[in-house]
C-alpha cells in the first residue's frame, strides 16, 4: 500500500487529535491487572494497538469494542501468562505484557519484542527492575521469562532514562508487596497517563512526571472508566505540516503544555503559534529560519519529532544541526529525502542540514513508523507528485492519517496498484 500525493498545497483548517497510542499501549496492559471492567475511551484505532489488544484477548481476557475509541477489558478470565502470538512480535510494546503479568500473577512469558528498526533497543533496564522486585528473569528461545513467587517493592535506579523500563516497572510495583522507589525515571506525558490510569484502579503512585516515583503495592486493583490524553506525537506531526507548507492550521483536543518544544522550536523557525485551552493554531511562514535541535527526554525535544522537523528544517534558510540523542540510527530516512532534493549530510549522530528552497516529488519507501510520517510532509510540501510506499509503517501510529490531511485540504490518496495511481493522477489538480 502506498499514499499518493500532489504537493503544494497550503493546509488550513480544524484537525482533531486522537488519544496517545503510547499512552494507550501502557494502559491497555495495566487494564487486564484486575477482574473488573476497565473502559478505556480516547483510544487510537491504529494497528498497535488493535494488535495489543488481540493479544490480551488470545491469553484470555475479555475484550469488547464499546465503539471504534472506546474499549471494554476484564482481566478475570485470564488462563495463561504465555504471549507469543505472530504479530506481537512486531510490535515494541508487547514488553508492558511482562510487567502487568509479573504483577499480577507473579509469572509471565513474553515474546521479546520488535517495534521499529532505529537502533539497537535493549530491554536490559526492564529486566533489572524486575530482578530488583524479586523475580527470576531469563530470555529463553526469544521468550523472556519472569516468575518468582514474592514480589517485593525494591529501591530501583535506571542507568539510562527508558519510557519503557519506568511504565513496566510501574506495572509490576503496583501490585507487588511493599514500596518501590524508582529513581531516574522518565517523565513523558503517558508515564503520568498510566501512573493516573493505575491509581483510579486502586494503585497508589505518586511522583509520576518527576525523576522519582514511589509505588506502594496494593494486593488488588479494580474496574475503573479512564479517557486517554491526546497524542503528542500525532500533533506534533500536524503542527509541522502547517510549517512546512506555509499553511494555518488549528489542533483540538491536545495539551499544548506537551507540546512545548516543538512549538518552541517552530517559533524559532518564524511560525506563529496561538495556544488556547485545548487548542494549538500553527500559521507557517514563506520564510523559515534555521534552527538547531536536539533530541532529549521529555520535557525536551522528542526522538519521535526528529524526522519531521529535520523535514521542515530542510526548508529553511541556511544551516541547522539535528543531533539525535536517544537513539543511535534513526537518520536512515535521510536518503529517501535526498531522493526529494533534500541536502543533508550525517555525522554520527548529528544531520547538518543546509535549506533548500523547494522539495521535488519522488518515489520514497517509509523506513520506520515517524520517518514515514515525516516523507508524507515532505511530499506535501514539494513540486509535483510524491509516492510514499511501504505505509504500513504509518498506519501503527496514525489513524486516518490521509483523511485528516485531506479535511486540511491536502491532496492525498491511499493507492495499492497502477490503476488507483492513473486515477489519482487525473483526479489531482
Ligand atoms: C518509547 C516509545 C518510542 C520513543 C521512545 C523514546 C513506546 C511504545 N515507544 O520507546 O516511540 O521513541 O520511548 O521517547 O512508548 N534503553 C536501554 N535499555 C533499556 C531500555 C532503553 O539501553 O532497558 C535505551 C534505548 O536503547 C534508548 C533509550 O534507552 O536509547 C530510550 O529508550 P526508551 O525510552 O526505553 O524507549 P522505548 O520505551 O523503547
Amino acid at each position: 500500500m502506498q499514499y499518493a500525493i500532489k504537493g503544494g498545497n497550503r493546509l488550513s483548517g480544524e484537525v482533531q487529535i486522537g488519544g496517545a497510542k503510547n499512552a494507550a499501549l501502557g494502559i491497555l496492559a495495566a487494564a487486564i491487572m484486575a477482574d473488573e471492567d476497565v473502559i478505556i475511551d480516547n483510544l487510537p484505532d491504529v494497528r498497535d494497538i488493535n494488535v495489543l489488544l488481540e493479544a490480551i484477548q488470545d491469553i484470555g481476557a475479555e475484550v469488547e469494542r464499546v465503539n471504534r475509541h472506546e474499549v471494554r477489558i476484564n482481566g478475570k478470565n485470564i488462563h495463561s501468562v504465555h504471549v507469543n502470538g505472530e504479530f506481537i512480535r512486531r510490535i515494541r510494546a508487547s514488553y508492558y505484557l511482562l510487567g502487568a503479568l509479573l504483577g499480577k500473577y507473579r509469572k509471565a512469558e513474553v515474546a521479546l519484542p520488535g517495534g521499529c528498526d532505529i537502533g539497537v533497543r535493549p530491554i536490559d533496564q526492564h529486566l533489572k527492575g524486575f530482578r530488583r522486585l524479586g523475580a527470576k528473569v531469563s530470555v529463553q528461545y526469544g521468550m523472556v521469562v519472569a516468575e518468582t513467587k514474592n514480589l517485593t517493592g525494591g529501591h530501583i535506579y535506571l542507568d539510562v532514562v527508558s519510557v519503557g523500563a519506568t511504565i513496566n516497572i510501574m506495572l509490576a510495583a503496583a501490585m507487588a508487596d511493599g514500596n518501590t522507589i524508582l529513581e531516574n525515571a522518565a517523565k513523558e506525558p503517558h508515564i503520568v497517563d498510566v501512573a493516573n490510569l493505575l491509581n483510579s484502579m486502586g494503585a497508589n503512585i505518586k511522583g509520576a512526571g518527576t525523576d522519582v516515583i514511589r509505588i506502594k503495592g496494593v494486593k488488588k486493583l479494580h474496574g475503573t472508566t479512564y479517557s486517554i490524553i491526546p497524542d503528542q506525537i500525532e500533533a506534533g506531526t500536524f503542527m509541522v505540516s502547517a510549517a512546512v507548507t506555509n499553511g494555518d492550521v488549528t489542533l483540538k483536543n491536545v495539551i499544548p503544555k506537551h507540546l512545548e518544544s516543538i512549538a518552541a522550536k517552530l517559533l524559532e523557525m518564524g511560525c506563529t503559534i496561538i495556544e488556547e485551552d485545548d487548542t494549538i493554531r500553527v500559521i507557517g511562514t514563506e520564510n523559515l529560519q534555521n534552527t538547531h535541535v536536539k533530541t532529549l527526554p521529555y520535557p525536551g525535544f522528542p526522538t519521535d519529532m526528529q524526522p519531521q522537523i529535520t523535514v521542515a528544517l530542510s526548508l529553511a534558510h541556511g544551516t541547522s544541526l539535528v543531533t539525535e540523542s536517544i537513539f543511535e540510527n534513526r537518520f536512515k530516512y535521510v536518503d529517501e529525502l535526498a531522493k526529494m532534493g533534500a541536502q543533508i549530510r550525517v555525522e554520527s549522530n548529528v544531520a547538518v542540514i543546509d535549506g533548500i528552497s523547494h522539495y521535488m516529488g519522488a518515489e520514497v519507501i517509509a523506513p520506520d513508523l515517524r520517518a514515514g510520517a515525516a516523507l508524507v510532509l515532505a511530499g506535501l510540501a514539494a513540486d509535483g507528485i510524491t509516492i510514499v510506499d511501504d505505509i504500513k509503517y504509518i498506519q501503527r501510529g496514525y489513524e486516518d492519517f490521509d483523511e485528516k490531511l485531506r479535511g486540511l485540504g491536502a491532496q492525498i490518496e491511499m493507492i495499492n496498484d497502477d490503476h488507483d495511481l492513473r486515477k489519482f493522477l487525473i483526479s489531482a489538480v
